[in-house]
């Protein structure tokens, strides 16, 4: 089905099922350990062998010796399996460092040998054994050595107008310097799979990864093989952050381990070994300069980022919201990735707009401030309704400031202290803060097959469920569409043997696969029709409705399965629009006037998204983006060893996450908006949208309670002096 932006459809305006607050239909499954995620798979898979990593430890330079034998001869060992022995393995397009084979080290705990034993115990035991001599090559770890680079930051992206005429002229200016750290997913599951290499040159993989067929793609790449022989499963996930989004080492390893021996082998990352070993979100250094006029109004922004990469990565971009989320005529923004030693960084929840958001709001903060200006009048009077970098393209649907007045109104912001440090009580200082946030709505071509079968309908697509709820607005959309009840539904997904969808990744995940699961129903309702002889018909109570003729949908065809397949394919119209989804953040604390101890009293979220397919799901979404905006604003930043070249703070023990226990009040608020030039049920993405914004309004929480402007994350007590 192509999608062609229609204003005047009202399809799903009046939803019996979809927008309803159904709660996980996968719920019951979740709590009682009946929805086993791939390390547990004891019962599925027989006759297992466990395999364990040994990582490099040093981050650049080469291995000039490596002896296995002493691994090979411990008990239970069945196979080892090192990189010196290996030519380098293919490299897939979403890697950019090996994952496996050669002697030359990328970075620090690259995997460089995998011991495949009967038990875990053995196999860990059997990786001490093995002897490993390097030759270390010197490697760049430390952003701050290409601070130059910042201050001269070359070829900017986008150059409109003239930002340094504009910066000249203006009344009221900021210039600043702020730094956001590195950050890992943190993610509940850690990275883990069982391979089954041994059946007649088919590999079957249970794995955790939010992109079904890219990872069977990027396992074919790897390990120079047909696709088609690959079989990936991955129906339960917990958590992924991004940092599931590629082919990992888990994966290989146990595929390694599974040729080697002829029996299923299963790796898991041991919590310590992730840090560095997988992806992460990247660090930054950005300058920011706004220039307003004294009546408020914003002319310029020139927003220059660099952040660290392996050569071949992008880094994180963190100027992207800076080119269309405020109004200016005269806008420069750059970002320069910068070629270091550093592991290999990647996608993490709203790659970009979480740590640039994170700095643009406390500019926008900075700037209310010295223009003496509310931050929320501020920010609705540079509200705009076009992309400023291209007139010509309007927001498609942008309720900016409504989610600020709606918030404002809610939280009681009027009655907020505005004399930083004004406001105590006992030894807690008491501050108010506020952030906008922004995040693009994209969507994917997305496939589905269904199935009817009796008056139940299976719906098969490999799309995942990464914790975020998509069996359940699946589940609801093909109810609704089929006019059917939800249990007669049955979602099956995770599984490349089923119809390729969009996968779980950049907040596109419900749009489209929604519209997948859709295209896919109204696929089948035409061919019940054909059948039926029929022009038109009605989906209504379980039944099928045309004329004269009412049929129930277990009837027809004789009881005879009825499989329809489609995908969604989202029309270019869309490049000639901008859509995006919108939020407010209105966040207290209490910062401890002698320790300088941060605390979240209460946080608030007005969020326009399009239509919420399910408020129970969203807000979850919403609220773990804030619980995670949280972390990023006070605890979460991975230290680098910049002598070695390693993320020293490697396991949860020494890098800590914000949970839900230290926020005693979290409330979001859904606009009721729906996007029509968005997908077939007007909706957008949420998962990526309640990050961003976060840490800023935390900091400038932070600022109004003690009057310290921190500018750099995470914002720990040290930073209070
Ligand atoms: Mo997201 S960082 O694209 O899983």
């Amino acid at each position: 089905m192509d999608f062609n932006q229609s204003a005047e459809d009202n399809l799903f305006d009046h939803a019996r099922v979809i927008g309803k607050p159904h709660p996980r239909v996968d719920g019951l499954l979740k709590v009682t350990g009946r929805a086993p995620y791939a390390y547990e798979r004891h019962n599925v898979v027989a006759n297992q062998l466990v395999g364990y990593p040994l990582c490099a430890t040093i981050a650049k330079g080469r291995i000039t010796h490596m002896d296995a034998s002493a691994a090979r001869a411990a008990p239970g060992v069945a196979a080892v399996v090192t990189t010196a022995e290996l030519e380098p393995l293919e490299r897939a397009k979403s890697n950019i460092a090996h994952l496996f084979g050669g002697a030359k080290i990328e970075h620090y705990h690259q995997a460089i040998a995998v011991v495949v034993a009967e038990t875990l115990e053995q196999a860990h035991g059997a990786a001490g054994l093995i002897e490993v001599r390097y030759e270390e090559a010197p490697g760049v770890f430390d952003l701050e050595d290409a601070f130059e680079r910042l201050q001269d930051i070359g070829e900017p992206q986008t150059n409109v107008g003239d930002v340094d005429a504009a910066l000249q002229a203006a009344p009221v200016t900021l210039d600043a310097v702020y730094r956001t750290a590195s950050q890992s997913h943190a993610m509940m599951e850690p990275h883990a799979s069982i391979v089954d290499w041994s059946e007649g040159g088919q590999m079957t993989v249970w794995t955790s990864n939010q992109m079904i067929d890219t990872n069977r793609q990027a396992l074919a790449t790897t390990f120079n093989i047909d696709a088609d022989t690959i079989r990936v499963e991955s129906p339960y996930i917990g958590g992924g952050f991004g940092g599931k989004l590629w082919l990992r080492a888990d994966a290989v390893l146990a595929a390694l381990g599974s040729r080697e021996t002829g029996r299923p082998v299963k790796v898991a990352l041991p919590r310590p070994m992730i840090f560095n070993n997988a992806t992460h979100r990247s660090g930054t250094i950005q300058r920011l300069r706004i220039a307003a006029g004294s009546d408020g109004k914003i002319t310029a922004f020139d927003h220059a980022a660099i952040s660290h990469t392996l050569p071949g990565g992008s880094g994180e971009d963190a100027v992207n919201q800076t080119r269309c989320f405020y109004a200016g005529e005269n806008r420069r923004v750059a970002h320069h990735p910068i070629d270091m030693g550093l592991p290999e960084s990647a996608d993490m929840r709203a790659p970009g707009e979480a740590s640039g958001l994170a700095v643009l709001e406390i500019a926008m903060d900075e700037m209310a401030e010295k223009l003496g200006m509310d931050p929320v009048e501020f920010r609705i009077l540079n509200d705009t309704q076009v992309n400023p970098e291209e007139p010509s393209k309007p927001f498609t649907e942008r309720h900016f400031v409504e989610c600020l007045r709606k918030g404002a109104d809610t939280f009681g912001w009027a009655e907020r202290n505005l004399e930083p440090g004004g406001r105590r009580e006992g030894q807690w200082l008491i501050g108010h803060g506020m952030a906008g946030a922004y995040r693009g709505a994209p969507t994917m071509t997305s496939g589905a097959r269904v199935r009817l079968q009796k008056g139940r309908l299976i719906v098969e697509t490999d799309m995942t469920d990464i914790g975020t709820g998509s069996y359940t607005i699946l589940t609801q959309t093909a109810a609704e569409t089929m006019g059917m009840e939800m249990q007669d539904v049955e979602v099956r997904l995770g599984n490349s043997a089923y119809p390729t969808s969009s996968g779980s990744g950049g907040q596109f995940g419900a749009t489209s696969t929604t519209a997948g699961v859709y295209a896919a129903c109204v696929a089948l309702q035409e061919q019940i029709a054909k059948r039926l002889n029929v022009d038109e018909a009605r989906f209504e109570n379980g039944r099928v409705v045309s004329g004269q003729k009412d049929l129930a949908l277990a009837d027809i065809a004789d009881g005879e399965e009825i499989v329809a397949e489609d995908s969604i394919n989202f029309g270019d119209f869309k490049d000639e629009l901008e859509i995006g989804t919108f939020g407010a953040h209105f966040i207290e604390v209490a910062v401890n006037a002698y320790t300088g101890e941060t605390r979240v009293r209460r946080m608030l979220a007005v969020c326009d998204a399009g239509r919420i397919l399910n408020p129970i799901t969203a807000r979850s979404q919403v609220i773990g983006g804030m619980t995670m905006g949280v972390g990023a604003a006070l605890t979460e930043g991975m230290s680098v060893d910049t002598g070695r070249g390693f993320f020293v703070n490697h396991d949860l023990a020494g890098y800590e996450v914000a949970v839900h226990a230290d926020i005693p009040e979290q409330e979001v608020i859904f606009l009721e908006t729906t996007d029509a030039a968005s997908s077939p049920l007007k909706a957008k993405g949420v998962g990526e949208l309640g990050i961003c914004g976060v840490a800023a309004a935390i900091g400038n929480a932070i600022y109004n309670a003690t009057g310290v402007r921190i500018r750099e994350y995470p914002m720990t007590l040290d930073h209070m002096i």
